[in-house]
């Protein structure tokens, strides 16, 4: 697939629902008692992969035709022994979600992954459910495939965080639902919180408080009656980063998303926009199941460098690719500190970022986990063919970037892009964009 500069980008649009809520929705409808109606579910590979996995554990979730899906639930501690392997595909929140379940149940599983996956390091969750009492069975550096035997009698634990990770954090407060007593998470940094809102929403009693020294102690108390409960799933910020980027950086252009979920923990990204000057307003605020939403409407204008702090990083975690985007066409330099996280996403971000920027002739440089991009306040050469190495971030952000671009950005493989975002190729082009399939 390939960019080059076209008309303005223009119109209205909804991005798929948000991609860590439809992964929460499915297996928590499949841990409740009764059947969960979900709406606006991300119809992404990622999701699909969890789907699988619950129908193989013994959950029964279907899709229901107009976008809605159904799941019937087991209750807590209800799954049962799969009779295969477990394939989570591209999904590392498949991936530890479901351990953190599996760690609490008396069954054993095999999980598996494609190239990427099998090469992120596990023992962030393995590590913290072995004290529950499970047993893994892992390759060298805790990957994957690996084994999981559930613990028979789990002992509910006390983990702080050693990274700031949403995933370590969901996977311990799941395994903590099939266990007795009080199971709690210390968290140093926030990280997204929509593991502790939607088991609120299913009946769990979570509570959060200020932990000694700072940060957050997230408590779940296990053996609760999980009710099914609606859900209705906002656009994922973290998909509409892609045209809303496009529409700054495209000269002309005005697009509206609509239905965007702008959950605190996840906005850092719009932050930074307005610090660079960027031309975004929000509008129709409203709160649906939970969770913030509004409509964006971006303009394109002119971006300034910024100096994006580290304490912004897990508010942002999956908008750094598209982020030194816009950086690339911004005046000036920009900082993004903190970034040791990037390293094991699905692929090593830090360095895909660079190499694929300095490939398009942007200034670039990477510094420990911090990366600086110079800007020269419009677009850069382009011309670069980017080795996108299963990441569907990778592959979309460099599409925007070849938008406005002298010579076109190649990508070598746009297939990851299904992960997260199916529709993203039509629905830019739909604005006008000009992505095309071949190179
Ligand atoms: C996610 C958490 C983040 C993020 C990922 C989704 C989640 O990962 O990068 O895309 O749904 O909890 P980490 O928890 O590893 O930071």
């Amino acid at each position: 697939m390939s960019t080059r500069p076209n008309a303005p980008l223009f119109g209205k649009i909804r991005v798929p629902g948000d991609k860590s809520i439809s992964h929460r929705a499915l297996m928590f409808g499949a841990l409740a008692v009764g059947r969960t109606e979900i709406t606006g579910l991300l119809e992404g590979e990622d999701v699909l992969a969890t789907a699988a996995a619950l129908n193989a554990l013994g959950a029964a979730a279907a899709p229901a035709g107009d976008g809605r899906w159904i799941v019937d639930g087991v209750g807590v501690g209800g799954l049962a022994e799969p009779q295969n392997l477990l394939d989570l595909g591209n999904s590392g929140t498949s991936a530890r979600l479901l351990l953190g379940i599996l760690a609490t149940h008396r069954l054993t599983a095999f999980v598996t992954g494609d190239a990427s996956l099998r090469r992120r390091p596990m023992s962030r969750v393995t590590e913290p459910l072995s004290r529950f009492g499970a047993h893994f069975l892992t390759r060298d550096g805790g990957r994957l495939p690996l084994a999981v035997t559930g613990a028979a009698e789990p002992i509910p634990i006390e983990y702080r965080l050693p990274v700031p990770s949403a995933q370590v954090k969901s996977s311990v407060l799941l395994a903590g639902l099939n266990t007795p007593g009080a199971t709690t998470v210390i968290e140093p940094q926030a990280t997204r919180d929509h593991t502790e809102r939607m088991l609120r929403h299913f009946g769990a009693t979570v509570t959060t408080e200020p932990a000694e020294g700072g940060g957050k102690r997230i408590t779940v108390e296990g053996y609760p009656e999980l009710a099914a409960a609606p859900i209705t799933v906002p656009g994922d910020i973290s998909s509409a980063a892609f045209p809303l980027v496009a529409a700054l950086l495209v000269p002309g252009s005005e697009v509206t998303i609509e239905g965007v979920g702008l959950n605190p923990l996840r906005a850092g990204l719009l932050e930074c926009l307005n610090e660079m000057g960027a031309d975004v307003v929000l509008e129709n605020e409203r709160e649906e199941a939970g969770e913030p939403v509004a409509d964006l409407r971006a303009r394109a204008g002119a971006l300034t460098g910024a100096d994006i702090p580290a304490e912004r990083a897990p508010r942002m975690i999956d908008e750094y690719p598209i982020l030194a985007v816009a950086a690339a066409y911004a005046r000036g330099r920009t900082v993004m500190r903190g970034l040791a996280e990037l390293r094991v996403k699905e692929s090593d971000r830090l360095t895909a970022i660079a190499t694929g920027l300095d490939s398009c002739g942007v200034r670039v440089a990477v510094d420990g986990d911090t990366l600086t991009v110079e800007g020269n306040g419009g677009p850069p050469d382009g011309g670069g063919l980017i080795a996108t190495q299963l990441d569907h971030r990778i592959a979309m952000a460099f599409l925007v970037l070849g938008m406005g671009c002298r010579e076109p950005v190649r990508i070598d493989d746009g297939a990851p892009i299904a992960t997260s975002f199916p529709d993203f190729v039509a629905l830019i082009n739909g604005l006008g964009g000009g992505i095309a399939a071949a190179p």
